[in-house]
C-alpha cells in the first residue's frame, strides 16, 4: 500500500502563489516596553530568558522557528521589535499591559501556520507573543477530558492521548505541526469530522487573557465570548492560553486505505461519482480526494486523483460498505490496513504507519509530503462546492490543474505565471461553488478577500471579508468583540471590527 500519496497537505484544495508584499517595520523604541516588563514581572532573570530583541543572537532563529511559509522568511518581511516566549500563563498579563502602554500591537503565535503570516507579521510596531513554551497537556482518562495549552501542536496532543489509551482520541486536523491556538479558535476540522464534528464542538472550557490582563475561563468570560473564540478566530478577542477538551472514544481497530487513479484510469469519472457518494456514506467512513500532477509510467505528465480513507472499524466491514456504495473505486483488501487511531494520525500526517508515534510531537519534522506546499511558497484558496460538478466541468478543471507546477524560487517571473494560472482557475470555478457570498474558511485565511483599514476599520469595510468567512454570525462576533475589547487593541488585517466604528 502506498501511504505517500496522501498527507496532511492534501487537505488543501487549490493552491495559489502571490507575489511577496513587503512592508518595512518602522523604527520604534522598544526599550520602554522592556522597562515596563521588567517592572511588572519583577524578575530580571526571567525576563532575559523569555525576551528576544533583534540584537539577541537567537532572535532570528526563534522568529523563523515556526514560520511555515517561506514567502514570509525573507528580509523584506516586517519583523517584530520584540519576541516574548512566556513560560507561564501568569507572565502574559504584563505583556499585554506593557504592549498597550507603549503603542505596540501583539501578534500571538501558536503553531505559526497562518496562511498570511498574521501571527508574526504586522505593518505597525509589534510584539510577537510566541506560545511555544506553553504546551503542557494534562489528560484525565476517567473523565475523558484533557487540558491543552494553546502553544501545543496537535501532533503532541495526539501522542499524549495515545499514551493513555488505545480507544481515546481527539478529532482535530491532519497535519501534526498545526498549533491548537489557531486551529481550535478557527473551528478546526480533520479526518474524523463526519463522526465527531468540528474541533469547536468538542471544546468544553478555555482560558483567555483579555485586554485588561484578566485571566478568564468559560464561566467568567460568558457563553458569547466562549462561542466566539471557537470559530471566530482567537486573535480578535485576546490571548487564549488553554483549552479543555472532551475526548472521544474510537474502536481499537480502524482501517485506512489510499489508492490513486490517473486520468487514463478514469480519474475524472471517479471524482465525479465521489461527489454524490461521499456525503451519504456512513459517519464512520471518510473518503478524501487530493488531485495533483504526476509522471505516468511512460514518463508523460498526467493528473492523478488519490483517494484516502479512514474507517472507524475493521477491514471486513469496510469492504462490505464499499462494495455496496462505491464499487467503481475497486478497493481491494490488500489496499487496506488495519491500524490504531494513533497510526491513522501518522498516516494522515504523511508518515509511515510503522514510524514511532513520537514523531508527531516534532515541531519541525522532515517533510515527506508529496505535495510540497509546506516547503515552498504557497497561497491557498478554498471554495465550498454545494452542487456536484459535472463530468465536463471536471474535465476542464483537471486539465487546468495539469498546468500547475510548484515554484521553489521567489522570482517575480515564476510568481507572475502562477498568479495568472490561479486567477483562471478561480474564475473557472465560479459557476460551481458557493455564491452570495462566495464562502471561505477563516483558518484558510486569504487577504485577497479584503482587509481592514489600519486603526479602526469600518463595519462596512470589514463586512467585505467578514461575511464570506462568517455569514450571519459576523454580526454576533462584532457584538462580542465590542464588549470584550472596546478599544480594539487586538486587531489585525482581518480582525473583527467594533460595532459602531464608521
Ligand atoms: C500545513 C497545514 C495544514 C493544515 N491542516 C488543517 C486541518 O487539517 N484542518 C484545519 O481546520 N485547518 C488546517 N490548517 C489551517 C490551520 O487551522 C490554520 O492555519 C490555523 O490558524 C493555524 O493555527 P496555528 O496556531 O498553527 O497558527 P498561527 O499562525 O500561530 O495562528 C493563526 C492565527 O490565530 C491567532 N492565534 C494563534 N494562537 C492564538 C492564541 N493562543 N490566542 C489567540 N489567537 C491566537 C494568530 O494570531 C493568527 O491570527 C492547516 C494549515 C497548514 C499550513
Ligand atoms: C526569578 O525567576 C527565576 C526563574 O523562574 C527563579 O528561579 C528566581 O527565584 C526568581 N527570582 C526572584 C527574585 O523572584
Ligand atoms: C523554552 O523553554 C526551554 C526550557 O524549558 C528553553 O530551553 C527554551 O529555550 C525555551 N524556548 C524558547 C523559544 O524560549
Ligand atoms: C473506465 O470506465 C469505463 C466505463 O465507465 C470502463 O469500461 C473501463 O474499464 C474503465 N477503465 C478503467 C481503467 O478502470
Ligand atoms: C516528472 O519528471 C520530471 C523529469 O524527470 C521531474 O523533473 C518532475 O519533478 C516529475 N514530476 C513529478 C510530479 O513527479
Ligand atoms: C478605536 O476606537 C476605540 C473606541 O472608540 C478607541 O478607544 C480607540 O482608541 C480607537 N483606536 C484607534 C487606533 O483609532
Amino acid at each position: 500500500m502506498k501511504t505517500t500519496s496522501l498527507s496532511c497537505s492534501s487537505l488543501f484544495i487549490f493552491l495559489v502563489i502571490l507575489s511577496c508584499s513587503s512592508w518595512p517595520a518602522q523604527s520604534h523604541g522598544h526599550h520602554d516596553f522592556l522597562r515596563c516588563l521588567s517592572l511588572h514581572l519583577q524578575n530580571n532573570t526571567e525576563i532575559s530568558s523569555i525576551v528576544y530583541t533583534p540584537n539577541n543572537p537567537s532572535y532570528l532563529s526563534i522568529l523563523r522557528s515556526s514560520i511555515r511559509n517561506q514567502r514570509f522568511t525573507s528580509a523584506s518581511n516586517p519583523r517584530p521589535h520584540v519576541i516574548v516566549t512566556p513560560m507561564h500563563e501568569s507572565q502574559i498579563p504584563a505583556i499585554v499591559l506593557c504592549a498597550k502602554e507603549n503603542g505596540m500591537q501583539i501578534r500571538t503565535r501558536s503553531g505559526g501556520h497562518d496562511y498570511e503570516g498574521l501571527s508574526y507579521r504586522s505593518k505597525v510596531p509589534y510584539v510577537v507573543l510566541d506560545l511555544v513554551n506553553l504546551s503542557e497537556i494534562t489528560i484525565d482518562v476517567e473523565q475523558k477530558t484533557a487540558w491543552v495549552q494553546a502553544g501545543a501542536i496537535i501532533g503532541k496532543l495526539y501522542y499524549k492521548i495515545s499514551q493513555t489509551s488505545r480507544t481515546l482520541a481527539f478529532p482535530a486536523g491532519a497535519c501534526p505541526t498545526v498549533g491548537v491556538g489557531g486551529l481550535f479558535s478557527g473551528g478546526g476540522y480533520g479526518p474524523m469530522l463526519r463522526k465527531f464534528g468540528l474541533v469547536a464542538d468538542n471544546i468544553v472550557d478555555a482560558r483567555l487573557i483579555d485586554v485588561e490582563g484578566r485571566i478568564l475561563d468559560r464561566k467568567s468570560m460568558g457563553e458569547d465570548l466562549f462561542w466566539a473564540i471557537r470559530g471566530g478566530g482567537g486573535a480578535s478577542f485576546g490571548i487564549i492560553t488553554a483549552w479543555k477538551l472532551n475526548l472521544v472514544t474510537v474502536p481499537a481497530t480502524l482501517t485506512i486505505f489510499s489508492i490513486s487513479r490517473t486520468l487514463e484510469q478514469n480519474a475524472t469519472e471517479l471524482v465525479h461519482r465521489w461527489q454524490y457518494i461521499a456525503p451519504n456514506l456512513p459517519d464512520d467512513l471518510l473518503i478524501l480526494i487530493s488531485i495533483g500532477p504526476v509522471n505516468s509510467s511512460t514518463g508523460e505528465k498526467t493528473i492523478q486523483a488519490s483517494f484516502g480513507s479512514l474507517f472507524l472499524g475493521g477491514v471486513d466491514t469496510l469492504l462490505q460498505v464499499l462494495e455496496q456504495r462505491f464499487p467503481e473505486l475497486g478497493v481491494k483488501r490488500e489496499d487496506c490496513v488495519e491500524v490504531s487511531w494513533i497510526q491513522s494520525a501518522l498516516f494522515f500526517g504523511g508518515y509511515s504507519i510503522k514510524e514511532s508515534p513520537q514523531v508527531l510531537t516534532s515541531r519541525n519534522p522532515q517533510i515527506r509530503s508529496t505535495l510540497p506546499i509546506i516547503r515552498f511558497y504557497f497561497k491557498a484558496k478554498l471554495d465550498y462546492v454545494q452542487e456536484p460538478i459535472s463530468v465536463s466541468g471536471f474535465e476542464g478543471n483537471l486539465y487546468k490543474i495539469q498546468q500547475l507546477a510548484y515554484w521553489d524560487e521567489s522570482g517575480a517571473e515564476a510568481s507572475g505565471t502562477s498568479i495568472s494560472w490561479v486567477r483562471k482557475l478561480y474564475s473557472y470555478m465560479t459557476p460551481y461553488v458557493s455564491k452570495s457570498p462566495r464562502a471561505a474558511y477563516i483558518n484558510y485565511r486569504d487577504l485577497d478577500l479584503g482587509v481592514n483599514k489600519e486603526g479602526n476599520t469600518s463595519y462596512a469595510q470589514a463586512s467585505i471579508w467578514g461575511l464570506k468567512y462568517f455569514k450571519n454570525n459576523f454580526k454576533k462576533l462584532v457584538r462580542v468583540k465590542t464588549t470584550i475589547d472596546p478599544s480594539n487593541f487586538f486587531r489585525n488585517e482581518q480582525s473583527i471590527p467594533l460595532r459602531y466604528s464608521k
